[in-house]
């Protein structure tokens, strides 16, 4: 498939195949692509943590909700595995330290490029997934062993998808985001 369909075909998955598990070995694969990914001074400022127990599952699923039962994710109960995204503390070049004064800068849009090349390897795999982005750091770090204040920047649902029908892709037109040589 080019490229460019698996972007254009890759959705965001909120209706998974209850009890249909992903294997390991997939999920290791989705893991080696974000291993694989770039990272700025190559930091790698990232820890996956692999969720596919029931036990940490119904962990996991209690720390993506937040406080008044808002979350980001109704469908969790259907969701085969997950990946949680901590943010490490990222060793950078002395000038990035010295001209942003923080090591920071960069990793969570490294997080951002390794989860979204998960997805699309998973897509590659005929698996589904989600991104999911608030959770309750305090119950991340009591349930899974997260030194505290790491953040978890992301968690990635990852399932079969209950329904394949095509979605149109909502997004803003062409010459709002993009444009040549200047503003
Ligand atoms: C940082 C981030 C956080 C997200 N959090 C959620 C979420 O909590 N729940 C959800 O259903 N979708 C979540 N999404 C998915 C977006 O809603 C989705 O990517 C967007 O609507 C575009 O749709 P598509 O992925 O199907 O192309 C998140 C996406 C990103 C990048």
């Amino acid at each position: 498939m080019d490229f460019l369909d698996i972007m254009k075909n890759r959705r965001s998955c909120r209706s998974f195949i209850p009890g249909k598990t992903v294997s390991r070995e997939d999920l290791l694969k989705i893991v080696e692509a974000g291993r694989l990914s770039p990272s700025g001074c190559n930091s790698q400022p990232w820890k996956f943590i692999v969720v596919d127990s029931p036990e940490a599952k119904a962990k996991l699923c209690d720390a993506i909700v937040v406080e008044n039962g808002m979350t980001g994710a109704p469908w969790r109960d259907q969701v085969s595995a997950f990946i949680i995204f901590v943010e490490q503390e990222a060793k950078v070049m002395p000038s990035v330290v010295a001209h942003y004064h923080d090591t920071q800068r960069f990793a969570p849009g490294d997080i951002g490029s390794a989860c979204m090349n998960m997805c699309h390897e998973a897509y590659s795999l005929g698996l589904a997934t989600c991104m999911i982005g608030m959770n309750d750091q305090q119950k991340m770090e009591t349930y899974f062993g997260i030194p505290a204040g790491r953040d978890v920047r992301l968690v990635l649902a990852i399932g079969y998808a209950a329904d394949n029908t095509p979605v149109n892709k909502v997004r803003k037109p062409l010459d709002e985001v993009c444009s040549f040589n200047c503003w």
